[in-house]
């Protein structure tokens, strides 16, 4: 990249986050600030206003920083005079009033706010942005998921959000489609001639996305027994993973081409009936194992309590009615505390119409795995001859494409990507309303019964998810 491809497009800014002292904050959100800064492509002035509610000790809030934040000393004291920690206790226009006048002093710069607070406080949050008078033309909103907890509520935080931003100015962030993999889908489908002939129904048996975490629910226990896996991960992640991976080539990159094409893919998901509820989807939750050599606690014990129903595993047959896919199952799953942590989504080829090598212990059938993490790899499975007389014997063999060995540049993280898109102002890689309200539609038709119809499972952590979950058609999940 140039110089000037870095930099292109970023003007001055002031972030505001919201949650600037919460654990997204410190983690990822000002680190991917660092990183960008280190890296040379904020050549601009800007400053970064973390915004706490309950914390008023600025102190202890940058020690905690510096320990996601790792460079040269003089360039990390550089990046830190930028940060201002803000306590502000209330949702109220006077205690706004210092973010008003600290951003008052810089009127040319846009500003961004950064919503990584529970869904829940939008509204009042964005009420009181108005009221206080923050908000500009060329602001911009960043807004992190889950967007509400089922359709109704995501329709009205949508409709206070949208009575303060127009949706040019509304970034809702899936920090999936900022992985360099992800990326990657759509650079493999519509930029390889190879592959793209075969995407469809006729050559495709069948597609499994996996994304498995060693991880618990560390200390968001309180949070994720509200939400549970089908709404932390499945109406996000695995659905915009199946988007790419699904969609109709966009006419262009443009932010609306490609969105219309995802839409397209959300809209023709088959909603679940009750029989489909009972037969083609599973629910689990982790029990007390072993990870990575280390004893672990059970859900219950992480988050306290004697009981819950609320799930750490999805697995589930989905199904796309429309021309290019019919028939063409793709199964999703995802889990905490699985044996190790991966993400893949791996496309099964049929098996070939006429088999000339009757003695072929294994199909005549590739297998295309997109590995998004840890390692970032495609590997293409194809049977090839074990050489020597004797006739043919066959051994199934990878063809590999390792990322990390063909570019040796850091991998930067998701975010870092994602900021300075909003930065720029570019929103091909931001949820649009209708794709979001799509996706709720659609997970409502589980949602509504699954607590009646699926019961939990109980899996052991280090395990695969409850029962080795077998594949409908016999096959089984391709593991790590
Ligand atoms: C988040 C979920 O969106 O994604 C977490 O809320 C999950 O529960 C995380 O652990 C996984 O992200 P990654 O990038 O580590 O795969």
């Amino acid at each position: 990249m140039t110089a000037n491809q870095l930099t292109a497009d970023i003007t001055s800014f002031n972030l505001v986050i919201f949650g600037g002292d919460g654990d997204l904050a410190r983690r990822k959100i000002i680190p991917a600030l660092y990183y960008r800064f280190a890296d040379n492509q904020l050549q601009v002035d800007f400053n970064l206003f973390c915004i706490s509610r309950s914390h008023s000790d600025e102190n202890a809030f940058k020690k905690q920083l510096l320990e996601f934040i790792d460079g040269p000393d003089k360039l990390v004291d550089k990046f830190m005079k930028q940060v201002v920690f803000m306590h502000i206790p209330q949702n109220d226009v006077e205690n706004y009033s210092v973010l008003k006048n600290a951003l008052d002093k810089n009127p040319d710069f846009q500003r961004i706010f950064y919503l990584s607070v529970p869904s829940s406080a939008f509204p009042e949050i964005c009420d009181t942005m108005l009221a206080a008078d923050l908000i500009r033309e060329s602001s911009k909103v960043v807004l992190e998921k889950p967007l509400g907890h089922d359709l109704k509520s995501s329709i009205e935080i949508n409709s206070v959000i949208s009575k303060a931003f127009k949706e040019s100015q509304i970034f809702r962030i899936d920090h999936y489609l900022g992985k360099e993999t992800v990326q990657n889908l759509m650079v493999l489908r519509f930029a390889n001639h190879l592959f793209e002939r075969a995407w469809n129904a006729e050559n495709i048996e069948n597609i499994q996305i996996t994304v498995a975490e060693s991880i618990g629910v560390e200390k968001r226990g309180a949070f994720y027994d509200k939400t549970g896996a089908l709404l932390d991960m499945v109406q996000n992640h695995l659905l915009q993973l199946l988007c790419l991976i699904a969609m109709e080539p966009p006419f262009s990159l443009d932010p609306d081409a490609v969105r219309n094409e995802k839409l397209k893919v959300l809209k023709s998901l088959r909603p679940f009936t009750k029989e489909m509820l009972r037969t083609e989807i599973v629910r689990g939750q982790y029990t007390r194992g072993t990870v990575d050599g280390k004893k672990i606690h059970s859900y219950l014990e992480d988050i306290d309590a004697y009981e819950s129903d609320t799930e750490t595993f999805v697995a589930m047959k989905v199904h796309i009615d429309n021309w290019r896919w019919k028939n063409t199952p793709v199964y999703l799953r995802t889990g905490k505390r699985m044996k190790k942590r991966y993400s893949d989504i791996v496309i099964n080829f049929k098996e070939l119409p006429h088999n000339i090598f009757p003695d072929s212990k294994y199909p005549l059938q590739n297998k295309l795995i997109i590995r998004l993490q840890p390692e970032e790899r495609i590997e293409l499975v194809q049977l090839s001859k074990i050489p020597g007389p004797g006739g043919y014997r066959f051994k199934p063999i990878s063809l590999k494409l390792d990322f990390m060995d063909s570019f040796k540049d850091r991998m930067p993280d998701a975010y870092e990507r994602l900021i300075i898109d909003v930065i720029r102002g570019n929103q091909t890689l931001f949820m649009r309303h209708d794709e979001l309200m799509a996706a709720w539609e659609w997970i409502e038709s589980i949602n509504k019964h699954w607590q009646k119809e699926v019961p939990i499972h109980l899996y052991e952590s280090g395990s695969w998810g409850p029962g080795d979950f077998i594949l409908d058609n016999g096959t089984r999940w391709q593991t790590h």
